[in-house]
């Protein structure tokens, strides 16, 4: 080994993957061996998925295949290049000008990855005499974009106002604050307080940034998001998005006023830099996007279950924080105990996501229950039986209800 190599192998991050293995509890890159539905078949194993993002449940849908499959026919298989240059199809320009209409902004930019997207513009936006307000908890993309950015970053508790306001009171008035935040928190499955950042936002000349990678699809009239669902959509600056979750793909975009879009045109180096998104890529997003607009029916079922879902964890007396959405957290709070009931959920037919450090605190941890509008109450029920002998075995019942954070 060389020293570059033997550095790397005693990071804390590599032994804790070694340990897991070696004692046979090691729960990633389970190779997923057939097509993506509420059953998957991993290592020759039929298992039930609970730990996708695809709420709508349509990375299996025919129409979005089918669309997919004659976008390569037409376009070919790749972009061979960036939007700026020769990377622009014709579907792209109309795909941004179907989001921005939908969110009721006035253009929108699309990106490769959703990641790209906070990346690109977090990074860019704000300048080294301006301020970037960020939850603490917001995605990973999100603490990239601001540690690209010259700007200063202030912090504020997890969806605490009253730490978002101290923080908007430090910021000199003339200046840029930009807040940015989840509106659907990933992990945790809990919605920002949007309302009272847009209060918060008027009170000190603000700009706001909402990461509705998780909202779409899921909340808001015919999937808008979690900002529609408040009444605050027209409020809020800028709408990230992503192809990854509800749309069935893989892509973002960022909505917003023509300035803003059209600075990021020219200054946002992941948009430039990058080859754009595919043929297929796009025009299953498109496709996944009519089917979310058109058939409610998907999202008013995904309710049905995640309503179902939470009163059974509440009553089992599990510990799921303050989620109210298809994203439901059971806090285990170590991290082994998490790998190891990850792993006899998965004995048992129920594919979960383990959540451990560095991702959360260690006394964080968690295991990541998700729902998809195409489970049925059947496979939810034998998933939540499973869950509660599991849980109980490890020892791990608990009363309801994480501490805020
Ligand atoms: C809140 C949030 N923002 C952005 C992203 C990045 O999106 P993508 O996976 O499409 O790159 C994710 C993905 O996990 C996310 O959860």
């Amino acid at each position: 080994m060389n020293l570059l190599e033997k550095k790397l192998s005693a990071s804390p991050v590599c032994k804790e993957a070694q340990q897991a293995r070696d004692k046979g509890i090691y729960p990633y890159f389970r190779a997923i061996e057939s097509d993506q539905d509420t059953e998957v078949t991993i290592n020759g194993k039929r298992v039930l998925m609970f730990g996708s993002n695809a709420y709508l449940g349509l990375t299996n849908h025919p129409k979005v295949k089918e669309a997919a499959l004659e976008a390569v026919k037409k376009y070919g298989t790749g972009m061979a290049g960036s939007r700026f240059l020769n990377g622009t199809l014709d579907i792209h320009v109309a795909l941004e000008k179907k989001i921005a209409a939908f969110l009721g902004k006035e253009d929108a930019l699309m990106y490769s990855t959703g990641f790209q997207v906070n990346l690109g513009v977090v990074s860019v936006l704000t300048g080294r005499e301006d301020y970037i307000l960020w939850d603490e908890l917001d995605h990973a993309s999100i603490i990239e974009g601001h540690r690209l950015s010259y700007s200063q970053k202030l912090k504020y508790r997890h969806n605490n106002m009253d730490s978002l306001e101290k923080q908007l009171q430090k910021c000199e008035p003339d200046k840029v604050k930009l807040i940015v935040t989840d509106t659907v928190f990933s992990m945790e499955g809990d919605i920002a307080n949007l309302p009272e950042i847009v209060r918060l936002a008027r009170k000190y000349n603000a700009v706001i940034m909402a990461d509705e990678a998780h909202g779409l699809g899921v909340l808001g009239r015919q999937g808008r998001g979690a900002c529609d669902h408040y009444g605050v959509l027209s409020d809020v600056d800028l709408v990230m998005g992503t192809f990854s979750k509800s749309l069935a793909s893989i892509g973002g975009f960022i909505a917003g006023t023509k300035p803003v879009i059209e600075f990021l045109r020219y200054t946002s180096r992941p948009y430039i830099f990058s080859a754009s998104n595919t043929p297929a890529a796009t025009a299953a997003a498109n496709a996944a996007f009519d089917i979310m607009v058109s058939e409610p029916e998907r999202n008013a079922h995904l309710w049905k279950l995640t309503h179902y879902a939470l009163e059974r964890f509440r009553a089992m007396g599990c510990e799921i924080g303050r989620t109210s959405t298809p994203i439901i957290p059971l806090f285990i709070r170590n991290n082994e105990k998490t790998f190891a009931i990850t792993k006899e959920l998965f004995d048992n037919g129920v594919f979960v996501n383990p959540v451990v450090s560095p991702a959360v605190a260690p006394t964080d941890t968690l295991i990541r229950f998700s729902l998809m509008a195409t489970h049925t109450f059947e496979q939810l029920d034998f998933a939540l039986d499973k869950i509660e002998k599991v849980l109980q075995k490890a020892g791990v019942r608990q009363i309801a209800h994480s501490p805020k954070k």
